[in-house]
Formats: C-alpha cells, sequence, structure tokens
C-alpha cells in the first residue's frame, strides 16, 4: 500500500506544477546531468528508531558496475526554501541514509537521484512528500501469546510509536503458520484489532508462528517491518474416536484359545495430542467387567469375554468407546 500510493501521489503533485517551473528549479539545482529516466526507482521513508533520520532506496533495472556513483539531492521547499542537501551513497550501495540534523520536521521536501557511470548518467524523477507522511513505524513488539486449543490471543505493543506520534493511531496486520508449514495465513489490517487480535479455528496441541506489523492508520506512511515471531503451541483438545478395532480370529495363549484384540493407533489428526495409552474394557459371560489400560494396538482377553469396548486417551479426555461384541466373530 505504502510504496504503490506513495509514487502515485508524487506523480500527480509533479504533474500539478508548471513543467517549467519544475526545468527552471531543476536546471538551477542539479545542472541537467544526465537523461531523466523513470526506470530507477526511488523511495524514500522516515525511520523513527533509533532516530528520525531519512532512509532513501533505489532500484535501477539495468546492471551498473560496482563504480557507478550515486548522488541524492534533498530539496526543502517549505521553510527554507530551494536549500539542497546533496549526498553521495557509499560504494555498491542501493540506498542512503540522511541525517536528523540535515531534516526539519513537517517539511516539505522534494528528492531525486543522480546516477554516475562510465556508459550511462541519469537522473530521476522527483519524489515530493510531506515528512511527516513517509514515517516507517519501528515493527511492533509481540507479547506472550496465550492460547487454547482452538485459538489464542495475539498482543502487541508499539513503544516507540507512542513516544513520538500519540495523536496518530497505527493499524495493524498479522501472518501466522503452523511451525512446520512453510506458507504464512495473512490477516489484513480490517480484521485485525490495534494491540490485539484473537485467533480462531487453529489445530489443538500444535506450533505456531505468529508476525505483526503495522503502518500509520491515516494511511500517510509505511508499512512496518514484520516483527519478531512469537512462537506458540495450543494445548491439547480431547481426541476424537472411536478407534478402530478388530479381533484376531482363532488367537491362543498357551494353548488356551483366547480373543486377541487389535485397533489402530489414532492418527495424529484425531489423537489431538499424545495418546497416553488405550483403555480396554471387557466384560465376561457371568456379567463381570474388567478393565485394562494397554499400550498400542493389541490385548489378549480371556476366552470368556463377551464384549470388548476400546477408547484412546490423552491428558484431555477419552475417546468414546469402539464396542465390539467377541462372541459372533470369536466362533468362526
Ligand atoms: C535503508 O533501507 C534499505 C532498503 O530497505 C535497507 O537495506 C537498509 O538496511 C536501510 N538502512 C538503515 C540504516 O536502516
Ligand atoms: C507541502 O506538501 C503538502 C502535501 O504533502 C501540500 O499539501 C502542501 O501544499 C505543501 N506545502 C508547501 C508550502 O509546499
Ligand atoms: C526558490 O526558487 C524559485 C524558483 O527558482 C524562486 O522563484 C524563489 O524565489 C526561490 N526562493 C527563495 C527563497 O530563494
Ligand atoms: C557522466 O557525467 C560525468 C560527470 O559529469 C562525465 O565526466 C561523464 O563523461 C558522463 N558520462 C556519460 C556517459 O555521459
Ligand atoms: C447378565 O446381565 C444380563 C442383563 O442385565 C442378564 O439378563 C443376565 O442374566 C446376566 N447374566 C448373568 C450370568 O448374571
Ligand atoms: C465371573 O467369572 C470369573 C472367571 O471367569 C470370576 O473370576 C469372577 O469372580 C466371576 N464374577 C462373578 C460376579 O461371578
Ligand atoms: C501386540 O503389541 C506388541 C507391542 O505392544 C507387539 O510386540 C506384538 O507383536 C503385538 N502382537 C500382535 C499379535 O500383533
Ligand atoms: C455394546 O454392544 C452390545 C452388543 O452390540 C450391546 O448390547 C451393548 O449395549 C453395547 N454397550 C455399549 C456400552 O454400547
Amino acid at each position: 500500500m505504502g510504496t504503490s500510493w506513495k509514487l502515485d501521489k508524487a506523480t500527480t503533485m509533479g504533474s500539478r506544477m508548471s513543467m517549467a517551473w519544475l526545468l527552471l528549479l531543476f536546471l538551477k539545482v542539479s545542472g541537467l546531468k544526465g537523461e531523466l529516466d523513470d526506470s530507477i526507482k526511488l523511495q524514500c521513508y522516515q525511520l523513527l528508531v533509533p532516530s528520525h533520520v531519512l532512509n532513501c532506496t533505489w532500484f535501477i533495472q539495468r546492471s551498473l558496475d560496482v563504480a557507478t556513483t550515486y548522488v541524492l539531492h534533498c530539496q526543502s521547499l517549505k521553510f527554507q526554501p530551494n536549500q539542497t542537501h546533496s549526498e553521495r551513497a557509499e560504494r555498491g550501495q542501493n540506498w542512503l541514509i540522511i541525517g536528523r540534523s540535515k531534516l526539519t520536521q513537517g517539511e516539505n521536501y522534494s528528492i531525486w537521484l543522480e546516477v554516475f557511470s562510465a556508459h550511462w548518467n541519469a537522473t530521476s524523477n522527483k519524489l515530493y512528500f510531506n515528512l511527516d507522511d513517509i514515517v516507517k513505524p519501528p515493527p511492533p513488539v509481540l507479547e506472550p501469546v496465550e492460547s487454547d486449543s482452538a485459538g489464542a490471543l495475539v498482543t502487541w505493543k508499539n513503544p516507540h510509536w507512542s513516544e513520538f506520534h500519540s495523536h496518530h493511531a497505527l493499524m495493524c496486520a498479522l501472518r501466522y503458520k503452523t511451525s512446520t508449514n512453510q506458507g504464512w495465513t495473512y490477516l489484513p489490517n480490517e480484521e485485525v484489532g490495534q494491540e490485539g487480535h484473537d485467533l480462531e479455528d487453529l489445530k489443538p496441541f500444535t506450533s505456531y508462528e505468529v508476525q505483526a506489523r503495522c503502518i500509520p492508520e491515516n494511511g500517510n506512511g509505511f508499512w512496518s517491518d514484520w516483527s519478531l515471531s512469537q512462537i506458540f503451541q495450543t494445548p491439547e483438545a480431547a481426541p476424537l474416536g472411536p478407534v478402530d478395532v478388530w479381533q484376531k480370529v482363532g488367537a491362543s495363549e498357551n494353548g488356551e484359545l483366547s480373543h486377541l484384540l487389535l485397533w489402530k493407533a489414532l492418527d495424529p489428526e484425531s489423537a489431538r495430542g499424545v495418546i497416553l495409552d488405550y483403555e480396554v474394557i471387557y466384560q465376561e459371560h457371568n456379567n463381570s467387567t474388567h478393565k485394562t489400560q494397554c499400550p498400542c494396538c493389541n490385548a489378549s482377553l480371556p476366552p470368556t469375554a463377551k464384549y470388548a469396548w476400546v477408547s484412546a486417551r490423552n491428558s484431555i479426555k477419552k475417546t468414546l468407546p469402539a464396542n465390539l461384541s467377541l462372541e459372533q466373530t470369536g466362533k468362526n
């Protein structure tokens, strides 16, 4: 939003000015050293931290050798009209910082870049802006996330912003993903609060990573960089059953016919946590019932067993039991 909007605005402003005036100003200030080239993309934003400096960056389509010289010109328009500050970038660097002492808060500036290389000299189009309108806030600072098995409350602070710009609010956006997944899910600022957001529809027992970034609410400015991540894990939820159980026919233990129960381990999606063990309850012909805890994925029951119920257990709960009648299949 920030970037293209800013360039559009600069262009519109530019076209509003009289071309003659522009040309005169241009000749006076810089002298016409190279062709005007709109393939030079110039962008400036004001940082707040560590101090209110201007960072101007440029991108040029063609490949230029490392000996190319870049000179940035910064002209005041309002308080100190026509005063121009020019600075040369470090070798091989496509950005330049204009120090706090060279800038006046609330001032309108015109900024352009000159490129000098062995085979090509050029001057960029001019950017026009008010310094207050091109602020790039520092990234927000996320606080530890509180989560339950299906959602999480993500909160953050903008300490430096409230220090300097308490009169403007920020709007923020979020992105999050599971730690094993490469792709982010983006939540635009329309859906996100100023200092917090409730993430919904999260999977239980899953590790997530979340980041936030903010932009001045009035739309004049740039998105901050993404914040550092907060990583959190949603707690377990009741496992989803029933367990898939069957009986192995004709199994014998110590020569005696017995019922061997077999089942499938719950898949992670259904387990929704760590399966601690499987609970097997069986009922004998005389109606007495027994309960045992078994590891995955079988249990041997006495020949007198009539019914069996199997459920998986995690730290939260057991699944609904799978109910198996042993008599019918057992006779085969
Ligand atoms: C200025 O911006 C450029 C491009 O965004 C970045 O690479 C560079 O680190 C920034 N410089 C400072 C001092 O923030
Ligand atoms: C300063 O720039 C703003 C827009 O950024 C414009 O509305 C205003 O007229 C300009 N003032 C001067 C004195 O150039
Ligand atoms: C700034 O430059 C413009 C155009 O060259 C000129 O009309 C104006 O008088 C200058 N202002 C100052 C304060 O020098
Ligand atoms: C670029 O500008 C420099 C300094 O004005 C000049 O010496 C050089 O010949 C120019 N190069 C080209 C290719 O125009
Ligand atoms: C087992 O319970 C059923 C139903 O309650 C009853 O009909 C049956 O007589 C009982 N069997 C024995 C052996 O107690
Ligand atoms: C049921 O039978 C088992 C042996 O199969 C025995 O140990 C148990 O005491 C009996 N329970 C009742 C209530 O009769
Ligand atoms: C039953 O499970 C144990 C592990 O808990 C395994 O070693 C054994 O082979 C299984 N028996 C059958 C008959 O699948
Ligand atoms: C288990 O299944 C048997 C036979 O299908 C049925 O009689 C019994 O009521 C069931 N018990 C439970 C707890 O579902």
